[in-house]
């Protein structure tokens, strides 16, 4: 099957891709690399440098080379940024997105997966918290993929385009070939990483939260059963799968800030400084996903989900890298 990975050279797009070629697919990317890295997309995989803003390039590009698939994870993805400038989530986010799902209508082609968030809920009314739960987004950035979502069910009752979203929850780790190299770092792991190697404090907001340790819990699914939930996805729809939604997270009891911390100072065998602050507004003390539906319906089981296994690999990852992809 030929299928096109936009956002293919960010974080979680180029190990879907690796993961894709894995499965035997024909993978291409499209991506403007605002984000991403050319070195991340796998060797000999076809790139076409587009802004998904744009249309008719977009359009161009599947006209002239024809997809089976899209696996659609091009997005901006800052929370922060999202509030501040809500226009350039709402134009990439959702008028992007649109140009996508656009093309894949004037080309006949009807499969596509989405990357969505957790950021769709808000403030949970419960935990864990199933996909049917009430979505609440506090942020541009949740609002944005909620209303792609929210599209992606019209889009197949009116032209037939079935699409499964994935609802991520806090994606980590790396491949043995590709990690995480955000020019804006926002995320944990990779934080307290970096933290480790250069010997710089490492901040921690709130440790007053009801949690067991004080800090915040949240629930993080290593990057390669992440990609394998997309390939697994792609074969659902496929077979004739309605469009549905899945969270994907590991379940279980999640792992605490301190613990991330804790992993990090075993992982690398360096003592981890933290500077405690204060709590950062909107952030809900718990979040973690049910995620009995993507292990049911889609046969996905996480393989990697220990602290253990998913900092290790992030460690390992930027010992072989310590510039990142180096661009
Ligand atoms: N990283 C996480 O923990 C997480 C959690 C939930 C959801 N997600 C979603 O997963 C997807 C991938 O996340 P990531 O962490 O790999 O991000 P990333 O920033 O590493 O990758 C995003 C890619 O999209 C590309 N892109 C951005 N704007 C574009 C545009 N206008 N046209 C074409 N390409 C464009 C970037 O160049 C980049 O390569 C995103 O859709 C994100 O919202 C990520």
């Amino acid at each position: 099957m030929r299928v096109l990975v936009t956002g293919g050279a960010g974080y979680i797009g180029s190990v879907v891709a690796e993961s894709l070629i894995e499965a035997g697919e024909e993978v291409s990317v499209l991506d403007d690399l605002s984000a991403g890295h050319l070195a991340a997309i796998p060797p000999g995989v076809p790139v076409f440098r587009v802004d998904i803003r744009d249309r008719d390039a977009v359009l161009r590009c599947l006209r002239e080379h024809p997809v089976d698939a899209v696996i659609h994870m091009a997005a901006r993805s800052l929370v922060g940024e999202s509030v501040r400038r809500p226009d350039l989530y709402f134009w990439t986010n959702v008028s992007g997105t649109l140009s996508v799902l656009d093309a894949m209508v004037a080309t006949g082609v009807s499969r596509f997966v989405l990357s969505s968030t957790a950021s769709v809920y808000g403030e949970p009314v419960r935990q864990p918290i199933e996909e049917g739960d009430p979505t609440a987004p506090t942020n541009p950035y949740g609002a944005s993929k909620l209303a792609v979502e929210a599209a992606l069910g019209w889009y197949e009752s009116a032209f037939g385009l079935r699409s499964i979203s994935l609802r991520y929850f806090n994606a980590a780790g790396a491949s043995r070939l590709r990690g995480e190299d955000h020019r804006v770092e926002t995320h944990l792991v990779p934080l307290v990483l970096r933290a480790a190697a250069a010997g710089t404090p490492i901040e921690v907001y709130g440790t007053d939260y009801p949690t067991p340790d004080g800090t915040c819990v949240r629930d993080y699914v290593h990057v390669l059963d992440l990609a394998e939930a997309h390939v697994q996805a792609l074969h659902a729809l496929v077979q004739g799968a309605p469009g549905r939604i899945y969270n994907l997270g590991c379940g279980g009891a999640g792992y605490s800030v301190r613990e991330v911390i804790d992993a990090a100072e075993r992982v690398t065998g360096r003592k981890v400084t933290v500077r405690e602050t204060a709590r950062r507004a909107g952030d809900p003390s718990v979040l973690i996903a049910s995620s009995a539906r993507a292990r049911a319906a889609l046969n996905w089981s996480p393989q990697h989900n220990s602290l253990e296994a998913i900092v290790g690999s992030a460690w390992a990852w930027m010992c072989q890298h310590p510039g990142g992809y180096g661009d």
